[in-house]
């Protein structure tokens, strides 16, 4: 029943929109100051107990989806790296051995940073894990996704440039009701870089802020250009210093010589994290690894292919406008011939999704300066409105571009609803709507599945729900 309610609302929606055509949302939010939460607020409580693990987070630990990697702070001492866990709650028959980390940044000294790599998991099941020592133990759970299918349902949230304001926990909040499974986050995490000395105390109230979530189900970093911390006045040239100490992520199981690029492939979505801050122009470690990635992805297997990166491509915002432009010269062509279906990217405080366009004609000597509709092409979605204290980047470039589809600067956070090989609910959700009417949405056919000759094939052999009850809007797709 709740579904064919969404349905319905999404064919309404759908059909006001076309009426619309390409559309700047005239919402007028409604919003709270964008000044970051005080250090003293309950947001980022610290856990009782002496030296109790605190910004617990977790992510994907290799390539498939049958491991985690758990990550945690304790302050006092370095305590142990040992997770305990297990697939019933309180019975931790299961142990694995983590390492423990720190570093300093001028003045600021970080906690113990321990990351534990927890492998051969079951997929579809429920794990409860234990970190901790004596009475400051603390007790979280995660549910590993389905087996790598074709098939595979699954949703994922995207947040990007979320900070610590009181937007920021709204967008936070939001998300959490949303039934999402794993978040896809775009790059800009903290915003401690807006401190005095980057203060590193901004990064530890951050992980606590996000702990309700992450601590639960595992966030897909990409770093923005505030994880850079570059700060040659302060002596700290090692750039995303904090970031990296801070967050792990299984690149080399996708064969990346950085944390920072990398490709995990979950339930049916082939994801590649891309760095817009690490050199990639040709001949670089990350073409080069991106050029092979993209040459391993089987839309068999993983029929959704999303690329993450921090600066959009495609942005008709004032604020960053063509930054996203030297990448877009480098990796546009492969992204058109390999068919991704979506570019989730962040950076602009705002939200927009552009039609399915390339510039790939457009060199330097030719005259074909336009963007174009392009069926192989990706949609491009700028999800940089998660609410930290830069506040939202209002002014829109006036008229709004062709490929732009809609565009609206409040706060929020998508979900991508992956239904099957053929099809996928994607919607934006605006804060002040709360959690239950999208302000944008969009049914994405598969780039790949959704091609007539393959289609027409897995119509004879694979009749699901999906495909009868969007045969009759075939035209609504995109
Ligand atoms: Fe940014």
């Amino acid at each position: 029943m709740g579904q064919q309610r969404l349905l319905l609302i999404l064919i309404l929606c759908y059909f006001v929109q076309i009426a619309l055509g390409g559309e700047t949302s005239s919402f007028m939010r409604s919003q709270w100051p964008s000044t970051d939460i005080p250090l003293d607020n309950e947001a980022f409580v610290v856990p009782d107990g002496h030296n109790a693990p605190q910004q617990v987070h977790i992510t994907q630990g290799d390539y498939d989806g049958k491991a985690v990697i758990i990550s945690w702070v304790t302050t006092a001492e370095p305590g142990n790296n040992e997770v305990l866990y297990g697939t019933e709650k309180n019975i931790y028959n299961l142990k694995a051995q983590g390492d423990v980390r720190n570093y300093t940044f001028f003045n600021y000294k970080s906690g113990y940073i321990h990351h534990c790599l927890v492998s051969d998991l079951e997929y579809n099941t429920k794990y409860y894990y234990k970190i901790g020592q004596s009475d400051s133990a603390r007790e979280f759970w995660f549910q590993t996704p389905p087996e790598i299918d074709p098939d595979a349902s699954y949703k994922f949230g995207i947040i990007g440039d979320l900070g610590q304001t009181y937007n920021s926990l709204s967008t936070l909040q939001h998300y959490m009701q949303s039934g999402g499974q794993t978040v896809l986050f775009v790059g800009d995490l903290s915003y401690a870089d807006k401190y005095a000395h980057n203060d590193g105390i901004r990064w530890d109230t951050w992980s606590r802020l996000v702990e309700p979530s992450v601590a639960y189900q595992p966030w897909i970093w990409s770093a923005g250009n505030h994880e850079i911390e570059y700060r040659p006045d302060l002596g700290e040239v090692s750039t995303f210093k904090p970031y990296l100490h801070r967050h792990a992520t299984p690149y080399m199981a996708s064969k990346s010589s950085s944390p920072l690029w990398y490709a995990v492939r979950r339930a049916s979505a082939h994801i590649i994290v891309l760095s817009s801050y690490s050199p990639f122009v040709k001949y670089t470690p990350q073409w080069i690894w991106l050029k092979n990635e993209l040459k391993k992805v089987d839309r068999e297997k993983t029929p959704w292919l999303i690329v993450l990166m921090h600066a959009p491509m495609y942005n008709s915002n004032d604020a960053h406008y063509m930054e996203g432009e030297s990448m877009r010269a480098a990796f546009e062509h492969w992204f058109v011939k390999y068919k991704v279906d979506i570019i989730f990217a962040g950076h602009v405080h705002a939200y927009e999704r552009s039609y399915r366009i390339s510039n790939i004609n457009y060199n330097i000597t030719s005259g074909n300066r336009y963007p174009v509709p392009d069926k192989s092409a990706p949609v491009y979605v700028t999800v940089g409105d998660g609410g930290n204290q830069e506040g939202l980047a209002s002014r829109f470039l006036d008229p709004q571009p062709e490929y732009s589809a809609f565009r609206e600067a409040s706060y929020g956070h998508s979900t991508l609803e992956l239904k099957n090989r053929t099809h996928a609910f994607y919607q934006w959700n605006r804060n002040d709507d709360g959690k239950h009417v999208p302000t944008d949405f969009v049914v994405f056919q598969n780039q790949y599945w959704g091609s007539n000759t393959r289609r027409r094939r897995l119509k004879k052999n694979h009749h699901s729900w999906s495909q009868s009850l969007f045969a009759s809007f075939e035209d609504m797709l995109v």
